[in-house]
């Protein structure tokens, strides 16, 4: 008895689980209500049968078999009803879950919506809200860099247009021959080429920092001596001070050497020291250091600058940031380029430049991390 009800209810029952599985492999791409109306209908259909089938087979009593039956129906029926419900729920939810991402604004972030969602639709909107805080940091990134560029290139047609405006005259009143007496030409000749310097100089930073900010910067690094390099920066800027009356001091302790590109490095440093030099009057005094702690070498280079202006401290390695006396037109002005290409060489060393103002002026520091770790 016992035996034939386990067969006939198992045999049945696997044949609706195999109608079932091949129905819910059809309606793979389909919502995840209608599977679940799938699923009630054949648990429920397996039941019902299984209770049909049982009673007309075995010989049970009238009374009984309507039971059986009625129960069965019913259960079905408040089955159905159940996966019907929980269908139009997950149905629902997911409809405000997409309601929510097209209500999300360009560059603004995703608000999830509101009152409970089902667990799975949960995790997905938390990942949706993760990526549009993302996608919106990405653009926030890039409005500021495209700020910056624009603000160079400004800067930059502006410092190309005014020198070149005064070759031109130069140019044209000795082509004219309106400056004729020796004298002048020899002097346009020389502001010429000083004005061609200047530009060249400036082409050449510009190149350097489209590199650096393009992350193409090619570091061939070296282990380097650190003494040698303070040692070359200021033999390049001996002229540069002599000519402004400025001391140049060089105080290289025993400092292990560092894993740099030499050539890179050795520009950062420059920049640094023709900064000094030119902020600091004469009679002043320009001291470049290289000392080493358990951290990191750190090259230092400290001015009689008077110190910067607390406002101007933290924008002076931006692009293009000069400060109130640079910007007045001269001869040895620059672009405003220099500290931060500076930093970007230091930074691509994994090291870090820092300024503080400090005595009669202020001090700028490279720090660079040791090549071996203190042993
Ligand atoms: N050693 C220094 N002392 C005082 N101010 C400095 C010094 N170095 C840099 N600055 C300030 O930082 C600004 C940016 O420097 P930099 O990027 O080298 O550009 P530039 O030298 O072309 O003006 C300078 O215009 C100046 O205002
Ligand atoms: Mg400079």
């Amino acid at each position: 008895m016992i035996t034939q009800i386990v067969a006939v209810t198992g045999g049945l029952g696997l044949a609706l689980t195999g109608l079932g599985l091949v129905l819910m492999w059809l309606l793979r791409r389909r919502s995840i209500g209608l599977m679940l109306v799938v699923v009630a209908v054949v648990t429920v259909t397996a039941t019902v049968a299984g209770v049909v089938v049982i009673t007309l087979e075995m010989i049970i009593p009238g009374h009984a078999r309507d039971v059986a039956l009625t129960v069965s129906y019913i259960a079905g029926l408040v089955g159905m009803g159940v996966a019907m419900a929980v269908a139009r729920q997950v149905f629902a939810a997911s409809r405000r879950l997409v309601a929510a991402v097209e209500a999300v604004a360009p560059s603004h972030d995703y608000v999830p919506p509101s009152g409970p969602l089902p667990a799975e639709l949960q995790i997905i909107s938390d990942a949706l809200r993760q990526a549009y805080e993302r996608l919106r940091e990405g653009h926030e990134r890039e409005r500021a860099l495209e700020g910056a560029r624009r603000e160079l290139v400004a800067w930059v047609s502006h410092d190309l247009r005014t020198p070149l405006a005064g070759m031109r005259a130069m140019a044209e009143a000795l082509e004219d021959g309106v400056a004729a007496d020796d004298a002048t030409v020899r002097r346009y000749h020389t502001r010429i080429r000083l004005e061609v310097d200047r530009l060249s100089h400036m082409v050449d930073d510009l190149f350097e920092l489209s590199r650096i900010h393009a992350g193409a910067l090619r570091l061939s690094p070296r282990r380097i001596g650190v003494g040698d390099l303070v040692a070359d920066t200021l033999a390049g800027a001996e002229a540069l001070a002599g000519a402004k009356g400025v001391r140049l001091v060089g105080e290289a302790g025993p400092v292990p050497p560092v894993n740099a590109d030499a050539a890179e490095l050795g520009r950062a440093l420059r920049n640094l020291v023709v900064n000094a030099i030119r902020h600091t009057p004469a009679d002043g005094t320009v001291v470049v250091r290289a000392v080493a702690d358990h951290q990191a070498v750190r090259l230092s280079v400290a001015d009689c600058c008077g110190g910067i202006p607390e406002d101007d401290l933290p924008r002076v390695f931006d692009v293009a940031f000069r400060g109130e006396t640079a910007r007045t037109p001269g001869p040895d002005r620059g672009a405003g380029l220099g500290l931060a290409i500076a930093r970007g060489i230091v930074e691509a060393h994994q090291g870090a430049i820092t300024v503080v103002n400090e005595g009669a002026g202020c001090r700028f520091e490279i720090a660079l991390p040791l090549s071996e770790p203190p042993g």
